[in-house]
């Protein structure tokens, strides 16, 4: 066996709950460095309430969450903001800054997140150079209200990937999407992921998108996404979560998941396209 990747996200027991609802029941995982996470789940399963635990936005009511191998409850805001600041986040509906341009959305996580120590004179240049990542160089000046769904969730990309995470997590990100987007912005979120060897954790009810994390890489040489031969798709790693009612049902990879009996699983895995 090689030796374990350095552990990135680790839930132990996280209960969260509201008033009468459990959001997460006991739930457990690890992510390992360089690990995908595909998390599958009907409305209201708990995939927002997970990804907000995962950031320190939420407090669990019992069990523990560690990041980078810290365990968050234990940390000092300074350093809870520290840890944070290496978590790239979209947020369900791409949630844009409406009254801010594109450009200054993008820079958002740079300027305001204080640990993250991006001189001024570096915010432009890295604000440009995310925002070619995703194809959108030309609307710095523009509003999220003149881009198109599409463009405001590659803009939101943007932002999530400036300042280089080692984790990011993508809460939806093609939702409400037509499938030929929907596509284009599953293999930004692999070429994000694969040019800089980024922990993902991707929430979808789409099964095709994690289809996607699972079996396409990004090709630096030639520059695209194309199929991964078996040994890329093994280093890849891509796990499937599935939660029901804040339980986590179901943890393995695309084999396990599509040979599931459970209903409520095969449900997920019979969206393909
Ligand atoms: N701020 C809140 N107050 C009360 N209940 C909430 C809150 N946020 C989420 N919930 C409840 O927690 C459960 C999980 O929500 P969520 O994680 O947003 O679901 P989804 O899987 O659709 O993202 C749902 O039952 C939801 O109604
Ligand atoms: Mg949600």
């Amino acid at each position: 066996m090689p030796e374990a990747a350095p552990s990135i996200l680790r839930f132990e027991n996280v209960t969260v709950t509201f008033e009468d609802v459990t959001a997460l029941d006991a739930v457990s995982f690890e992510a390992r460095e360089g690990e995908s996470r595909v998390i599958l789940g009907a409305a209201g399963s708990g995939k927002t309430i997970l990804l907000k635990t995962a950031l320190g936005l939420l407090k669990p009511d019992s069990g523990k969450v560690y990041v980078f191998g810290r365990e968050l409850t234990t940390l000092r805001e300074k350093e809870l903001f520290d840890i944070r600041s290496k978590i790239g986040m979209l947020f369900q509906e791409s949630a844009l800054f409406d009254s801010l341009t594109i450009e200054e959305n993008v820079a958002y996580p740079l300027v305001n997140q204080r640990s993250i120590h991006c001189p001024e004179k570096d915010v432009h240049p890295r604000v440009v150079e995310a925002l070619e990542f995703v194809e959108l160089g030309g609307t710095l000046e523009k509003f999220p209200s003149e881009l198109s769904g599409g463009m405001r969730r590659r803009a939101a990309i943007a932002r999530a990937v400036v300042t280089s995470p080692r984790l990011t997590l993508y809460d939806s990100p093609t939702a409400g999407l037509d499938p030929i987007t929907a596509h284009t912005i599953m293999a930004l979120l692999v070429k994000a992921r694969d040019v800089a060897k980024t922990t993902t954790l991707v929430v979808t009810y789409r099964y095709q998108d994690g289809n996607v994390m699972a079996n396409f890489r990004y090709n630096s040489e030639q520059e695209r996404i194309e199929p991964a031969r078996n040994g890329a798709r093994r280093e890849a790693r891509t796990t499937f979560m599935v939660l029901r009612e804040g339980r986590l049902i179901f943890e393995g990879d695309q084999d396990q998941l599509e040979s599931s009996k459970d209903p409520y699983i095969s449900k997920f895995v019979k969206q393909r396209e």
